[in-house]
């Protein structure tokens, strides 16, 4: 296991010892340190190959997902990822090593309830996780989108289970990997919602939550009050108020949307910096659906006008070295 070993050697030297619970993304991106990076997440979905991957440098984001891993199936970038040979697998780790840049595997999505299908929480959380470890990658996102369990209760007992085992199971095989979770917004309402005591119990083994502010048919979160301060609403709320009732650091949670115009919940990179400016919410980084491999340029440009309107970072640009180019440099 020459290689893994590398991998724990690269990334022992990227996050420096720090313990699990205050890893956070913070230190892979070669920047001044501090706990309130922002962290830049992003994810890979399409049916990739070797050829077709892009290079770490074309890529706007620290830490990148590869969609399609399900209970059942590996599809688009996970099943790419798992058909690849181990000496692509490890070029292309290589690459997005040296620029600081995580690549892990993103689990569930729309259409893998594993609650409502009574997969056993344990027995999934050991499959991903030994997925995690067989392909080198440098952690998990838990995208779960079982509506109905989230709805009846059954999630937080079937996520507990889960989170319990796949936590320790990552520390084990690689003691760096990066654990976080993409719930969607409408979950997070009042105190005793199950994604809002899911979330509480396990905070301190999570480095942060992509929460996915997209629209629900009646709620959209475009507006920039909403989105980060107060909503005005019992039924939905904005990034400030899911960290007051979760006790979750505002630090940690990252905006996700959607890249697309056409996709619900859409915000331009410009008006979403321009949000976090007009309202003076920290700037915590963001998360986005997702890097289209044939034109990288379009999710470089969201982010970048994001960062750019932000006001957090003067001068700032996508030069050569990537690892300050993700808007990670101060506003001095
Ligand atoms: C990847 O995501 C885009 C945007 O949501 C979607 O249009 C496309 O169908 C997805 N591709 C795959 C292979 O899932
Ligand atoms: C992986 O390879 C198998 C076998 O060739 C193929 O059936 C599958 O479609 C491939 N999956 C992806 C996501 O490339
Ligand atoms: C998953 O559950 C949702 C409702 O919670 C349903 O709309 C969707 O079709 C289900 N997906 C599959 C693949 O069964
Ligand atoms: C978001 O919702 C508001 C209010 O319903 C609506 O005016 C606006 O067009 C929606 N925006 C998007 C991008 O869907
Ligand atoms: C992407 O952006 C770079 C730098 O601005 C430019 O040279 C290149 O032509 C663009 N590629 C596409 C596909 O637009």
């Amino acid at each position: 296991m020459l290689f893994a070993s590398a991998v724990t050697t690269f990334l022992s030297l990227v996050v420096a010892a720090t313990p699990l619970e205050d890893r956070g993304g913070h230190k892979s991106n070669g920047c001044s340190s501090g706990s309130d990076q922002p962290i830049f997440h992003s994810f890979f979905n399409n049916t990739l190959t070797q050829a077709t991957w892009p290079a770490a440098k074309d890529v706007a984001f620290s830490h990148l997902s590869l969609a399609g891993w399900r209970s059942d199936a590996l599809r688009g970038a996970a099943g790419s990822w798992a058909n690849l040979t181990a000496d692509a697998r490890s070029a292309i780790l290589k690459d997005y090593h040296r620029l600081g840049k995580t690549l892990r595997v993103s689990a569930f999505g729309q259409n893998d309830n594993v609650t409502t299908n009574a997969n056993d929480p344990e027995e999934v959380a050991a499959s991903l996780s030994k997925f995690a470890a067989d392909y080198n990658l440098d952690g998990v996102d838990i995208n779960y989108e079982d509506f109905a369990a989230v709805a009846s209760g059954a999630a937080f007992d079937w996520l507990s289970k889960f989170h319990a085992k796949l936590h320790s199971d990552l520390e084990a095989s690689n003691p760096h990997a990066v654990l976080t979770y993409s719930p969607v917004a409408d979950w997070f309402a009042k105190k005793d919602d199950v994604w809002v005591r899911f979330i509480q119990a396990v905070e301190s083994d999570v480095a942060w939550i992509n929460i996915q502010f997209y629209d629900d048919g009646s709620f959209n979160w475009t507006d920039c009050t909403q989105l980060l301060t107060k909503t005005g609403s019992s039924s939905y709320l904005s990034r400030q108020e899911i960290a007051d009732l979760t006790g979750f650091p505002v630090t940690r949670i990252v905006v996700q949307k959607p890249r697309q115009e056409n996709q619900a919940g859409f915000i331009s990179g410009t008006d979403l910096g321009k949000c976090f400016k007009a309202t003076g919410a920290q700037f915590s980084g963001v998360s986005l659906w997702r890097v289209d491999p044939t034109n990288t340029n379009l999710s470089r440009d969201w982010v970048n006008d994001v960062v750019e309107n932000a006001g957090v970072c003067k001068n700032h640009k996508f030069a050569k070295n990537a690892q300050h180019d993700l808007g990670i440099c101060t506003s001095s």
